[in-house]
């Protein structure tokens, strides 16, 4: 079986190796699902200075494919896999609960169990809409999930199966996913206020969101640390809803913006899915295991910005 490869192999003097690699041989060996999305594209990106990525898109395995996943690991024996794929159209999972559960549960679950025979670390990266979004305190992740949409459901199981394969497994919560290249409204939010329109942004939620690049550094410090368990990754900062996210990209947009930013309910759009409203995340720092904060969420947006060249 052929698999598409995309290696980023690092060729740095040993000088400039992190402290625990001096020869090729010693560079982890990393593969990434999903590595065509918003996080995995960051991930190959933070990753690839320091190890051997091997980024895999959907088209070069699909990880709800059992015999693939067998096939394609066995194949790179991988000593780290980190898994960005996933079934992410909220919407679209809560009209297809046997799609979602084919990539979110069952892909992660194909996932752990090859990665357990092969002796790898896995890092599975999970969402904030396991719960719902009815606390008014930040989740901890000892805090009880309880999904109210298809997708946070999906997602749950694909968590479980993973923690069910092994406890040395990671499984990293993030929220509200921003960043350069991403299809969601955090991430486009510069590209729709400098065009001409109305963007309307929901002002009944509460979240942190998390910034693609510093979650991708986050989950380095994991490959390193190899510490199983539950994780959340989540920006700095106060809690905000969409509308004040948006009105602060507004603001760091400053004249270049040419559309009208407009606050509605989420009752307002009419979305089939169920949104988790009061769902703020308990960021899991360690400093004695090397898991750092995250910067704050509104310097993170004026980079993100800076990136796409829009501010
Ligand atoms: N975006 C958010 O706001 C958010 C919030 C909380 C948690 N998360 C979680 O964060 C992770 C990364 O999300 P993201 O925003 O980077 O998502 P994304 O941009 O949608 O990327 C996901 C990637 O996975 C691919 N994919 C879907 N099903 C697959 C399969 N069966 N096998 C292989 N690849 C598959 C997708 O390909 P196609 O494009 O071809 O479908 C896409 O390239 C996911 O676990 C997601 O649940 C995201």
């Amino acid at each position: 079986m052929a698999f598409g490869l995309q290696i980023a192999a690092p060729l740095l003097p040993p000088g400039l190796l992190p402290h625990r690699m001096t020869t090729r041989q010693t560079i982890p060996k990393l593969l990434v699902t999903g590595a065509a999305g918003l996080l995995g594209r960051h991930v190959v990106a933070a990753c690839r200075t320091t190890d051997r990525v091997i980024g895999l898109t959907r088209r070069d395995l699909d990880i709800s494919d059992a015999a693939a996943v067998a096939a394609c690991l066995h194949h790179y024996r991988p000593e780290v896999i980190i898994n960005c794929a996933a079934m992410t159209n909220v919407d679209a999972c809560e009209t297809d609960r046997a799609g979602a559960f084919r990539h979110n549960a069952d892909g992660p679950r194909h996932l752990a169990e090859v990665a357990h025979k092969l002796g790898a670390y896995l890092i599975h990266i999970s969402t904030d809409y396991v719960f719902d979004g009815t606390q008014s305190t930040p989740y901890q992740t000892t805090d009880p999930p309880n999904p109210i949409s298809v997708y946070g459901a999906a997602k749950l199981a694909g968590e479980r199966a993973v923690r069910d394969v092994s406890p040395t497994f990671a499984v990293v919560r993030v929220a509200g996913l921003f960043g350069r290249g991403g299809k969601n409204f955090a991430s486009v939010i510069g590209t729709l206020l400098t065009r001409p329109g109305v963007v309307k942004g929901i002002t009944d939620n509460r979240i942190l969101p998390s910034y693609a690049a510093d979650v991708a550094m986050y989950i380095r410090c994991l490959v390193d640390a190899r510490a199983g368990g539950l994780f959340h990754a989540v920006s700095a900062g106060e809690p905000c809803s969409w509308y004040a996210f948006a009105a602060l990209a507004r603001e760091q947009l400053g004249p270049r913006v040419q559309a009208q930013l407009i606050g509605v309910t989420e009752a307002e759009l009419h979305r089939p899915a169920k949104r988790p409203m009061s769902c703020v995340l308990a960021h899991s720092a360690d400093p004695a295991r090397g898991l750092p904060p995250l910067r704050d969420w509104r310097e993170a947006l004026a980079e993100s910005l800076r990136s796409e060249s829009l501010s």
